[in-house]
This record gives C-alpha cells, structure tokens and sequence, in this order.
C-alpha cells in the first residue's frame, strides 16, 4: 500500500526494549537482584506471582531474557541490516547501583553499557533510554518500601546523574519512568510493584499510597531533568507515558463526561510533566477522598522549572468507559471498562485500534504542546516456525500497516512534530505482563520458549522485510 505519506529526513524509525526484559545475565558482573528477578512466569490470563526471595527451583524468565547481555553485537547487525535508526532500551539500575543505596556505582555494569551504547552508534543506531522500566532494585522495595519512600528521589536521581556523566555525550533521548501512569491500575499489585516498587501494603490504602508515590517519582523526573541539562543542554528528556485512549461507551453526555474523567485520570501524570502543575480536580478528588499526599515546600517550584522535553508515549489498543452515576467521577479502571463494538482483540484481549494514534497524539498535541516520539507499538502474538525456518506473521504487518498510517496521517495532516517511532520489540524478548516468549513482539524470531528451552537462533519474520522496506521508502509504502 502507498501511503503518499513521507516522514521528515530525519525521522528515527526504530525499534524497543527494556533492559529486564532481553539482557538476562541477571546476576552477573555485579548485577543486584530487580524487581523483575523476583516474578515468575505467568501465562495468557495467569498473573505472574512475586516471590519474596530467588527460589532456587523458580522459573524466572528475565534472568534468561534472549541472552542479549552476550548478543548484542549480532542483534545490532541484523537491526541494521533491516534498516533500523534508531533503538530504545533502557539501563538496568541494578547493573549501575545493584542494591539502589550504594555510594558508589558498578564500575562493570557501567562499562557493559558504554560497549552497548558504542556498538549500538556503530551501526548507525541512534540510542533512546529509559532510565526506569520496570527493573528498580529489589532492596528499595524490601528496606525502604519502594516509592512511599521520599528517600527514593535521592537513590534515583544519584543513578541519573551517573548515567548522564557516562553516556550523555553520546546519548541525547532520555526518558524518566516507563509507562508511569500503569498505575492507575491500583487496584491491581502488579502495575503497584512495577512502577512504585509497593508491596505489602494494607489495600484500603492502595489508592493514597499509590498517588504519594507518584508524587516523589515526578518531583524524581523534573530533578533528573534538571541534572541532565546542567551536564549537557544538548540532551532531551522526556515523560514517557502508556497512552490507551479512553472513549464514552456510547453518544449519552454522563458517558462523555465520565470519558472526560478516566482520561484526566489516566494522564495527569503528563500534565505534571508537560505543564509543571497539577490539575485542580486532582486537588479536589483527593481532598474529597480525604489523601494527604505530602509535598515538600520546594516541590511546585521543582516541577514548574523543569518539564520535559518531550512526550513519549507507547500505543497498543483503546478503551470504553460508561458513566458511574458519582458525582466525583471516579474512575476505576478494572470495573468502568466494556468492550468496543466496532474493534477485534488480540488473542491477550487487546483492542486493537489504528484510529486511536491519530486521535491521541491529537489529544496529546492539543493539551502538552510538546514533540512526540511513538516509543512502543506492536502487536502480541503466537508465532510459528516453520520447519524451513520462516515464520509468516501477515497478522503483525496488518496491525503495523493500519497504525503507522493512522501516525502518518498525524504528523502529514495534522502537523503533529514526531520524532521517531520505535515499535515494541524488533527483536522477541520476555513480556512483561506474563513472562511469557511465546506473546512475541518481533520482526526477528527467537528460538526460546516460556521454560527458555530452544536453540536462541534467531530468524527474520516475513515482518523484517516489510518493515525494511518502509524503513527505506521513509514510510511512503506500507
Ligand atoms: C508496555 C511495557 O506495557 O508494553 C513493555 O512498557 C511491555 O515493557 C509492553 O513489554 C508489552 O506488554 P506485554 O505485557 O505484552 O509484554
């Protein structure tokens, strides 16, 4: 299909990781125990449960990953091979500080990252990283209680400033905290650990517990903003948030109305971010609720004078909200959500919805005013090898085909400033919701399945061609 649609020259067509997610080698070279060491597989519609410590007869699949931390000079060649500009991964804090509260830093996990961050330049691969996804140090969540804490804007802005002084004359795009707003899932232990480091807490106070730390992981964000532009001006910072949008069920005002709510909810995190406040129904909402979120004096000012740079967002499916009848407009995400009529499902549930990129980086554009960089999209699917080693995947092409037209008209239309798209993952890697190889997100197959068995031999999907070749028409030919 041709679009008519070409990106601008410079635009950073790429693909996505997270460091937990691919590297493996989880306790070598000094590396501590993450958050991520502690979760068992789960499956299709099986949490993944958290273990207190590592069991020795545990299945934990990001101790393996695809064995990146060994491979990836090879992974390299092959993505520039396929055309990639650019790539996105993030840098495993346990590698740098392995328990979080060091003096000072992993001279080894440092240096894996310098050989990384060079090969990655050597093949004309421009480097994006997340400082946090998903992977904070296990020791913060177990002496310190994660980022209830106010004592974690120390630990993490420390790391920031390491990483910054190391890479930040070769890396430009950072981003703070992947898919900070997961959270507004509080409801649910998972997001609760993966984005706050929370455990064990009484449930009653997940919701307050959950927006206390949100508070010190922004007021961490706008500080390592601040310390990455005193090292380099240079460098870019951005927020980095999931961007699920959140339709009215059906044309009923109550239902637009709560529409309105759930994405104010889902957002405020990129409000904060974008425009250095919070906004006032926030206010309201927790003094309705009766949360005392503490705020040092200091703290508005913090967040005012250093907003991102950018929005990175990723972008997987939509949702639909009806109306609750509370004149708060409480959203719940678990309970308010129906299925969307006019959108097929993944084979995990996820709505799958093209449209929704163009209506969101609109929303986005419309409300923060600041450039944009697509950092995930992608489709999560059982892939098949064949026995002569192809693997047809028309099924991912087709979601990338409809998603990346519906960006293009965004940015050719609609005068959207993005910078880049890195769909999630290039190459398979662990997922982080269930553990799972076999939810695969690549355009190259690796041979591993949920019990790592398999030979890690990697093959290129019918996928690597295709989006080699919009890679090369510059997006004109989908
Ligand atoms: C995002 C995360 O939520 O979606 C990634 O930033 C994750 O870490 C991706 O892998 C896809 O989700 P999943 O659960 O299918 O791996």
């Amino acid at each position: 299909m041709t679009t008519g649609y070409k990106m601008p020259q410079d635009f950073l067509w790429g693909g996505a990781v997270a460091a937990h997610q691919l590297e493996g080698a989880w306790n070598v070279d000094g590396k501590g125990v993450s958050i991520a060491d502690v979760m068992l597989a789960g499956k299709n519609g099986v949490k993944r449960v958290v273990t207190d410590t590592v069991l020795p007869d545990g299945n934990y699949p990001n101790h393996r990953g695809i064995d990146f931390y060994h491979s990836f000079p090879q992974d390299f060649a092959l993505m520039k091979e396929l055309g990639m500009k650019a790539f996105r991964t993030s840098i495993a804090w346990t590698r740098i500080f392995p328990n979080g509260d060091e003096e000072t830093p992993n001279e080894a996990g440092l240096a894996f990252y310098d050989n990384m961050i060079d090969t990655m330049i050597d093949n004309g691969l421009e480097p994006v990283i997340t400082l946090s996804h998903f992977e904070m140090p296990y020791r913060l969540v177990t002496e310190y209680g994660g980022w209830r804490n106010r004592k974690m804007i120390d630990f993490f802005t420390k790391f920031a400033r390491v990483v910054f002084e190391r890479y930040g004359d070769r890396v430009k795009y950072w981003m703070t905290f992947n898919e900070i707003n997961n959270q507004t899932s509080w409801m649910d232990s998972h997001p609760m650990l993966q984005n706050s480091g929370l455990k064990d807490y009484p449930a009653e106070q997940a919701q307050e517990l959950m927006y206390q730390a949100s508070h010190h992981e922004l007021v961490a964000s706008a500080l390592a903003t601040k310390i990455a532009h005193e090292i380099n001006p240079n460098i870019m910072v951005g927020d980095m948030i999931a961007m699920n949008p959140v339709y009215p069920a059906t044309s009923n005002p109550e239902d637009i109305l709560m529409a309105q709510r759930a994405m104010q909810t889902r957002y405020y995190w990129g409000d904060v971010h974008a425009l250095g406040e919070y906004p006032n129904w926030l206010l309201k909402f927790w003094s309705h609720k009766g949360f005392d979120i503490k705020m040092a004096p200091e703290d508005a000012k913090i967040l005012k004078e250093n907003t991102v740079d950018y929005v990175a967002f990723s972008y997987y499916m939509s949702w639909t909200v009806s109306a609750t009848g509370d004149d708060y407009l409480e959203y719940d995400e678990e309970a308010n959500h129906g299925d969307n009529p006019y959108l097929k499902q993944s084979d995990w549930g996820w709505q799958i919805d093209p449209t929704g990129v163009r209506y969101a980086m609109n929303w986005m554009w419309d409300r923060w005013h600041k450039k944009m960089m697509i950092v995930e999209n992608g489709f999560g699917a059982y892939d098949k090898l064949t026995s002569s080693g192809e693997i047809h995947d028309q099924y991912r092409i087709d979601y990338f085909k409809g998603h990346i037209k519906s960006m293009e008209q965004a940015v050719a239309l609609d005068g959207i400033p993005l910078i880049g798209y890195m769909p999630w993952s290039g190459i398979d890697i662990v997922s982080a919701s269930t553990g799972e190889m076999a939810k695969r997100y690549g355009f190259i197959y690796v041979d591993l399945d949920d019990m790592g068995q398999g030979t890690g031999k990697r093959y290129k999907k019918d996928s690597f061609d295709w989006y080699q070749n919009v890679i090369a028409t510059n997006g004109e030919v989908l």
